[in-house]
């Protein structure tokens, strides 16, 4: 929508975006704002209902244009209610090519439990996700797809400051969300492991890539069999953030990302066609996983280390491809029945958990995937699936979301669930052909994958990991980038 987002010290704006609530009148920081009185007057007309995102616009006598977003009721405003209303001021923003505009919401943040610092962020996420477009494979058959930059006047120190923070994050975030938009043909498992090294050499993380005998060598079972049908070698990136004088023995936090640049299915194939189209985007736990530690890198700079597994493959057909009756043994020693080739997220994040479990010693450890249908069904696009036996890893999920705006939902795990998972033929199944807790199978499979004293959260964002029309900062069937923030976050508790 812009071609860049950026704070300038000056400039002469040509709006100025205000905020109001439901049933209040202006603040008085606004009111002094609105030396006419014009904001306040068409405050008085029908369509200014103070509505999350809702737009109310007044001209004052020199046809300066004020922009007023609703931004719901003042006592409940969280992180999420202002990113959707900045997203539709941005909108609004872009539609009247704005230029330099006047961020004046402190006097409406004010009124609000969020303090200047937090709502900052949460407005430059916006202005920043909204920043994003795919035009990156548009041809000569379509017209000027040319965009404005925004420049942004923010007077108020601390929301400058947060405002700085949040346009940092979006930057990650549509890394990740350009990524997940690049195609099967062009976005292999070689061209993610390439961006990933690139990202790491511009932000000083170290990357290492597995790729043919290595794989081997690590024993990665599932990756290997996953990836074994398609011309585009499978390989896995290790990304590790190391902060200065942070001992090298110290446990990290370890995030394991599904990046399946293609799911066909396999054998299993996906039919019919149409549950085949769009699966270019299940990499996107992988993709988002590379933004998020674009985000630690960059914008977060923790003082503990942070390792990253993108485990990738493209799950494809061909006579060398793996078979349902398969048995696969894992480098844990646990042994597999493979009997569906369409559930192998769970088969090469088993392998990035083991293997990092086994190596690394994770303090912590998380996955993130676009692992079940079945999650989409239980929650939609609102809540990402979260598995989470530890009660205190949970609860800074829970609030590392509540600050990202990226909401996840309690499912449950226990030995019952895990039972479900058994096979006859080895220890477990990939899939149980009863598809009673679909989404929870999954989670069930990975359990057996985690060393038990680990505290682990998995998260199946297959329902939230892209939007199918126009929402807060997003557009149309496009990818959210969801858990770059919420990752993000969690590692600045
Ligand atoms: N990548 C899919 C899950 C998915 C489905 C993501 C729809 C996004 C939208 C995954 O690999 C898959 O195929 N899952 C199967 C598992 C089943 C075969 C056990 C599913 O969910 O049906
Ligand atoms: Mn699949
Ligand atoms: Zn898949």
């Amino acid at each position: 929508m812009f071609s860049s987002v950026s704070i300038v010290k000056r400039g002469k704006p040509t709006v100025t975006l205000l905020g109001h609530f439901k049933g209040k009148s202006l603040d008085s920081a606004s009111k002094a704002t609105d030396e006419s009185g014009v904001v306040r007057a068409a405050l008085k007309r029908g369509e200014a209902t103070g509505d999350v995102g809702s737009i109310t616009e007044a001209f004052d006598e020199g046809g300066h244009r004020f922009i007023v977003v609703g931004l719901g009721d003042a006592k409940t405003a969280t992180v999420r209610t202002m990113l959707k209303a900045l997203g539709s001021a941005g909108r609004r923003l872009a539609k009247v090519k704005a230029g330099t505009v006047e961020i004046a919401l402190e006097g409406a943040i004010a009124q609000t439990k969020l303090d200047d610092w937090r709502a900052g962020s949460a407005i430059g996420e916006a202005l920043g996700l909204l920043s994003w477009d795919r035009n990156t494979f548009k041809g000569s058959a379509t017209g000027d797809t040319k965009r404005e930059k925004l420049s942004l006047v923010v007077g108020d120190k601390s929301l400058a400051t947060g405002i700085e923070r949040g346009l940092g994050l979006a930057v990650s975030a549509n890394i990740a969300r350009d990524l997940s938009e690049t195609p099967p043909n062009i976005a292999t498992p070689d061209y993610i492991a390439k961006q990933a090294q690139a990202i790491a050499r511009k932000t000083g993380m170290t990357c290492k890539v597995f790729r043919g005998a290595a794989l081997e060598t690590a024993k990665l079972e599932g990756h290997i069999n996953v990836g074994k049908a398609s011309e585009n070698a499978p390989c896995m990136v290790r990304l590790e953030y190391k902060p200065q004088g942070a001992r090298a023995t110290a446990s990290p936090v370890v995030i394991v990302g599904k990046t399946i640049t293609y799911d066909t299915g396999g054998l299993s194939i996906k039919i019919p066609a149409p549950n085949m189209a769009g699966m270019k985007r299940d990499k996107d736990g992988g993709c988002n996983v590379l933004g998020a530690m674009h985000a630690i890198a960059t914008v977060i700079k923790p003082k503990k280390r942070v390792v990253a597994y993108l485990v990738c493959a493209e799950n494809s057909i061909s006579d060398e491809a793996y078979r349902p009756d398969d048995v696969l043994t894992f480098l844990n020693g646990v042994t597999v029945e493979v009997t569906n080739t369409d559930a192998e997220g769970r088969l090469v994040l088993a392998d990035g958990l083991a293997y990092a479990c086994a190596k690394d010693k994770p303090s912590h450890i998380f996955d993130m995937a676009t692992l079940t249908g079945g999650v989409v069904v239980a929650l939609g696009s609102t809540f990402a699936g979260m598995w989470c036996e530890d009660d205190a890893l949970r609860g800074k999920v829970e609030e590392a979301a509540e600050v990202a705006g990226e909401p996840v939902w309690r499912m449950p795990l226990n030995e019952e669930y895990r039972q479900q998972m058994r096979s006859d033929v080895a220890d477990i199944v990939n899939s149980n052909p009863n598809r009673k807790a679909h989404p929870v199978q999954g989670a069930a499979f990975l359990s057996y994958f985690v060393d038990e004293n680990v505290p682990w959260c998995h998260l199946d964002i297959a329902g939230v990991h892209m939007v199918e029309s126009d929402s807060g900062p997003y557009v149309k069937n496009s990818a959210t980038g969801f858990g770059v923030r919420l990752l993000a976050e969690f590692m600045d508790l």
